[in-house]
């Protein structure tokens, strides 16, 4: 039997002879300290808050990118609020030398230089790679060479892996199994757990995101190969139609998330926009669609990954980003994902269980401005509440009191997010 138990109760209650066999007299406790292994570190009990470059910078990030996001995070008030997380997307990756390893190309000339920097903000450090041969950018990815790639992440102090399925599809599970869907999906979830064992074989506490676009109900497997966070939906894109879609398909999926393992409908836009042509201007989302999409996310316990141009934000974005109250409801320990309550017309009524009794309501005008003047009634009772209820606006910072039948009025894309300490 060895004997380099864990813990000295199991030394003593197991390897009695070896523990005592040097003497008679030999002392009743070890002299030497015993070598206690660290219990293994958790993660992820709170939705991920970080930084990711792609929904910005998309392929062109570098290295001076991280590093001044990294640079923002701290100055602009956001790590202090909990954004703690620098995640480096797609496109970072070289090539293979003879011996497998894995080089970063030239935007990144120092990937170990580059997390001493981010660590030393007390920041931590996201990577990205694909189980197929190449990411969807079409960079290398770590077919055949996950422990390799695993071991090479932990050297260089990656906290954060973020796993996409590109080109596995094609590559392996198509070309293996053409015509048979759970051969496929059965070869998608042995690559996920090839990264968990390989991620965990290096000791590193390391977040693993999964991004596989929800197929196959991820959120049914994903947490028995070690996810801590999954994809439910295709990428998000800056436009109030993609964020309510994405919105709506997440709902029903509460039950699968809760600490440690969260679904995940995508990094943040918010901040962020686009332009319909090369000679259009930008059209960013509208202040109302920023805070409904950042409430809405936080109602979902959802990751809340910036994905914006840190350095160039405006006020407002920053406000937004760093609303605590907002931040606090995604970050509820209990980890009580919201449910959809009810809808009417194009008013949804989402509520989420807080620790310490506490509810929060969010009410969302996906539809037009008609709701400006003529207002909508919150129906309490098909939430189970009754008034008059004391909430906090989180929006507006001030108390407020919720009646039955209360009317409601909210302009186009715009919420109110309420929090009700006691609710009755
Ligand atoms: C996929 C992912 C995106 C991003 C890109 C990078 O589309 O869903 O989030 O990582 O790949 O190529």
């Amino acid at each position: 039997m060895r004997c380099s138990a864990v813990l000295a109760v199991a030394i003593l209650a197991l390897c009695p002879l070896a523990a005592f066999s040097q003497t008679a007299s030999a002392p009743k406790v070890p002299q030497k300290p015993v070598q206690r292994s660290a219990p293994p570190q958790v993660v992820a009990q709170t939705p991920p808050m970080g930084w990711n470059s792609w929904n910005f910078f998309h392929r062109n990030v570098t290295d001076q990118d991280v590093r001044h996001a990294a640079d923002q995070l701290v100055s602009t008030g956001m790590k202090d609020a909990g954004y703690i997380y620098v995640n480096i997307d797609d496109t970072w990756e070289g090539d293979r030398d003879a011996n497998g390893v894995l080089h970063a190309n030239s935007k990144f000339p120092d990937m170990k230089a580059l997390a001493d920097y981010v660590h030393s903000k007390g920041l931590k450090l996201g990577i990205y790679s694909s189980p197929g041969p190449q990411t969807c950018a079409r960079f290398a990815g770590s077919l055949d060479h996950e422990v390799q790639d695993a071991q090479l992440y932990a050297s260089w102090g990656f906290d954060y892996l973020k796993y996409d399925l590109c080109t596995f599809r094609e590559a392996v599970m198509t070309a293996q199994a053409p015509n048979d869907k759970a051969a496929q999906m059965r070869l998608m979830i042995a690559a996920y757990d090839k990264m968990n064992k390989a991620l965990k074989s290096t000791g590193r506490p390391i977040v693993y995101s999964f991004c596989q676009y929800g197929w196959d109900a991820v959120w049914e497997w994903g947490p028995s190969v070690g996810a801590n966070l999954w994809r439910t939906t295709g990428d998000i894109q800056p436009n109030w139609q993609s964020i309510y879609s994405i919105l709506n398909e997440n709902a029903g999926l509460a039950k699968y998330a809760g600490p440690g393992h969260w679904n995940d409908p995508d990094m943040l836009e918010v901040g962020n926009g686009q332009s319909s042509g090369p000679n259009s201007p930008i059209r960013y989302l509208t202040s109302a669609e920023n805070r409904t999409h950042f409430s809405m996310w936080a109602m979902l316990a959802a990751p809340l990954l910036a994905g914006n141009d840190l350095p160039n934000m405006t006020p407002e974005v920053r406000a937004i980003l760093t609303n605590r109250d907002v931040i606090a409801i995604d970050q509820d320990r209990l980890g009580h994902e919201a449910t959809r309550a009810y809808s009417d017309g194009e008013l949804d009524v989402w509520t989420r269980h807080l620790s310490g009794g506490a509810t929060a309501i969010a009410v969302i005008n996906a539809g037009s401005d008609r709701y400006s003047g003529h207002p909508f009634h919150l129906n309490l009772a098909k939430l189970g509440l009754h008034g008059p209820l004391k909430a906090k606006d989180l929006w507006t910072g001030k108390d407020i009191t919720l009646t039955d039948n209360m009317p409601i009025e909210l302009a186009s894309h715009d919420i109110l997010l309420v929090r009700i300490p006691s609710p009755k």
